[in-house]
């Protein structure tokens, strides 16, 4: 099969993390015979040092005509520290989301057997856990205009918007995926208080009617931050809005270990982005200790969801599971005694795919 992939690195960690989960698509590709083509281009604070903008046309351009995008992380002190800078690194990544229409972001929430040690829970609460949270991912707060500051500069303000269709068509791809899983879904908002969560909740309603093979458990969203930790085997979808479902993802994922390990796919109505839930982490950059596993597995899910490819997709998942069980894994997962370079477990990963 042929595959033509856009490689977005980002800033930070990106590029070190991006260029390890090259390896291991190299590896499979190498491996089952498929014809890899692949053009990097920029996206964030880098993008806006070299052309002004975070998302430039020229990328958009080829994240158009590829098959799927790789992409890194995003981020930069030097726009976090400054809030009157006019333009900033993450209006990159939301403008791809937007101009590609990726509105559902689903990011798999599973546990490793070899990480348990790490996680903040008592091992029997999280042993088994797994579960999938869609995040929709261009509505909400993030895309909701107005949003600024009053002239005097002392008020400021964000609007939350959805309509019907958006909501539609996130919690169907919800019960879709449920039917495939333990058919329960979760629909997690906050209706006591906000308008917006209130149509999310009449929408669904009338969803949850053409599903009855599913399970439908509605939840408001502090109830949900707290039944993540307390009891994270409930869940099976669990589906919500673009802010709610950005925190929920940072939380659920140390459950499991470690926030470097978890991998998102964002699909819509073009080409594909797969990209880890974490961000840029500046602190390491050129460092070569960042983990690069969640990016590893976002290459993974793109076998899988951009090519239909199973197969190609265990390989690595397999490769990863072993990796740590070989304990070939960076610092933040690494047990007492010696830990990997990023680079290391790229070239581990990629080796051990080679031999299979
Ligand atoms: C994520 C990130 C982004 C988001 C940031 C970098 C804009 O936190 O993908 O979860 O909030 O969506
Ligand atoms: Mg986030």
């Amino acid at each position: 099969m042929k595959l033509n992939i856009a490689v977005l690195p980002g800033d930070g960690i990106g590029p070190e993390i991006v260029e390890q989960a090259m390896k291991a698509v190299k590896a499979v590709c190498d491996k089952f015979g498929h014809e890899l083509t692949y053009k990097e281009a920029l996206v964030g604070a880098i993008a806006i040092d070299e052309t002004g903008n975070p998302y430039p046309d020229e990328t958009h351009e080829l994240c158009m005509q590829s098959d799927a995008v790789l992409f890194g992380a995003i981020g930069s002190p030097k726009y976090d520290n400054n809030p009157s800078a006019k333009v900033r690194p993450e209006q990159g990544l939301l403008g791809m989301r937007k101009k590609l229409g990726l509105y559902a972001n689903i990011r798999p929430v599973t546990t490793f057997p070899s990480l348990i040690h790490k996680s903040p829970l008592q091992a029997d609460l999280v042993e088994g856990a797994d579960f999938m949270c869609i995040r929709e991912l261009t509505g909400g707060m993030y895309f909701g205009r107005p949003q600024g500051r009053s002239e005097d500069g002392n008020t400021a303000y964000d609007t939350c918007i959805y309509t019907r269709e958006e909501v539609e068509r996130i919690v169907r791809l919800a019960y879709q995926y449920a039917e495939k899983r333990r058919k329960k879904v979760t629909i997690v908002d906050k209706a006591n208080v906000l308008a917006t969560s209130r149509l999310w909740r009449q929408v669904s309603q009338e969803i949850e009617k053409e599903y009855p093979n599913v399970e439908t458990e509605y939840m408001f969203v502090d109830n949900a931050a707290m039944r993540i930790i307390q009891w994270p085997k409930s869940f099976d979808v669990m589906v919500t809005e673009n802010m709610f479902g950005d925190i929920l993802t940072d939380e659920a994922s140390v459950i499991t270990g470690s926030l470097g390990m978890l991998p998102s796919a964002s699909i819509g109505i073009h080409t594909s982005v797969f990209e880890p839930i974490h961000g840029s982490y500046p602190q390491a950059a050129g460092k070569n200790i960042a983990n690069p596993l969640a990016t590893v597995l976002s290459a993974a899910l793109m076998f899988e969801y951009a090519f239909n490819l199973m197969e190609e997709g265990k390989i690595i998942r397999d490769a990863v599971t072993a990796s740590m069980d070989a304990n070939v894994v960076t610092e933040d997962i690494a047990a007492e005694g010696k830990a990997y370079n990023t680079s290391e477990v790229g070239d581990w990963i990629a080796g051990w795919i080679a031999k299979q």
